[in-house]
């Protein structure tokens, strides 16, 4: 009788430190391959039929990187690298439930592990700081929560005119900064702390996602990039000087941020979650993370009646550059421009030049 193989359609093949590895990223599998397995992979990839199944294909088959039955295959539009995350992070430690009593036992343990690894110190550059004054909350207090999701909308039209230090204090305490100050309820039961918290959630309380400041137009602050420092709650200089246009060109031309106040770029510190969650499953979390800080800046700087603006198109290695991070270990995320404007979606410039094409 005729069998025919099927090769698993989720594996690559990686060259590493001399040898060539398999990886089937969606049963979590890898394997070292001697060349004659990876030859007979190639061969089956193009379609084998046999009357008899070799040792080769039947540690292939044991492996799980071919079968004699064919593989349902979902739609995806996407590229190969994308498909090999979504899946390759599917089903992480999903598949043995614990009792309850051995799963509180094996997060312990896990935690006792890595506790080494956490000092629970902030992000801190050195450079000149620059103080912010004591943030003011009269204006939050004073909208109502869904007046102020109502008037939530991006908006493309920002009209040059300055915000105040103050107004930025409050705007980047309340969105990033420890509003709750020291977290007492879990070291009170003798955790040790290895987060904190702030008015966003964040997963495992890491905050490994950190706001950089693009001082365009701030009464009070001379023009540059900054690290906002949480703990001190100051900033710290990285750069001086920035103009629209170095901004547009950060930004791939989108213009829509001209005459904004402030650009805040949310920058993910990813060595932060990879001591303590080891799988690359966590890269989604990070975004996560910078999702509901965002939200929560917009939230609070619609609050104050500020325009907002966001992108997540950018060109990374521009923008790592102008805030003097790697890209990699530290890299940046999402864009927030905020300022005086009015409530265009269209800016006029946009709709001059299609008018202009009529
Ligand atoms: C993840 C994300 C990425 C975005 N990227 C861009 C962008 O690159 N350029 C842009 O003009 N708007 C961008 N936006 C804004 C959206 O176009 C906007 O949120 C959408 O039109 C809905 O309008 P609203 O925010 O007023 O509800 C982005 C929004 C999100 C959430």
């Amino acid at each position: 009788m005729d069998i025919k193989l099927y090769l698993n359609p989720f594996v690559f093949l990686l060259i590493k430190d001399g040898e060539i590895v398999v990886w089937d990223y969606k049963n979590h599998n890898q394997y070292e391959l001697e060349e004659e397995y990876v030859k007979r992979l190639i061969r089956i990839s193009k379609g084998v039929t046999v009357k008899n199944v070799t040792k080769i294909d039947q540690d292939l088959i044991n492996a799980e990187l071919i079968s004699t039955k064919p593989y349902i295959l979902q739609k995806w539009e996407w590229d190969e690298l994308s498909k090999i995350y979504h899946i390759g992070t599917q089903d992480i430690d999903g598949g043995v439930l614990l009792e309850d009593d051995k799963w509180v036992n094996w997060y312990l343990e896990l935690c006792d592990e890595i506790k080494e690894e956490f000092n629970n110190k902030h992000i801190e550059y050195n450079g000149k700081e620059i103080k912010l004054p004591k943030p003011k909350f009269e204006i939050l207090e004073s909208r109502s929560m869904w007046d102020v999701e109502k008037s939530r909308m991006t908006t493309r039209s920002f009209n040059g005119l300055p915000i105040t230090i103050e107004e930025l204090s409050t705007i980047l305490f309340s969105s990033f900064g420890l509003i709750h100050g020291d977290w007492k309820e879990l070291t009170d039961m003798g955790f040790q702390q290895t987060g904190c918290r702030k008015s966003s959630p964040s997963g495992g309380a890491l905050h490994p996602v950190e706001a950089y400041i693009f001082v365009m137009n701030v009464k009070g602050v001379s023009s540059g990039t900054y690290h906002y420092n949480i703990a001190k709650h100051c900033l710290t200089l990285i750069n001086k000087q920035i103009s629209y246009s170095d901004l547009k060109e950060m930004l791939c031309g989108q213009f829509f941020m001209e005459g904004c106040a402030l650009g805040i770029f949310l920058v993910a510190h990813y060595d932060k979650v990879w001591k303590k969650y080891s799988h690359s499953r966590s890269y989604k979390d990070v975004y996560l993370d910078a999702g509901h800080l965002s939200q929560t800046c917009l939230l609070n700087a619609t609050a104050y009646n500020f325009r907002t603006w966001i992108s997540a198109w950018f060109n990374d290695t521009k923008v790592s550059h102008y805030l003097k991070i790697s890209g990699i270990d530290v890299a940046p995320l999402f864009f927030i421009a905020l300022g005086h404007g009015d409530k265009k979606i269209i800016p006029q410039k946009l709709e001059n030049i299609l008018k202009n094409k009529k």
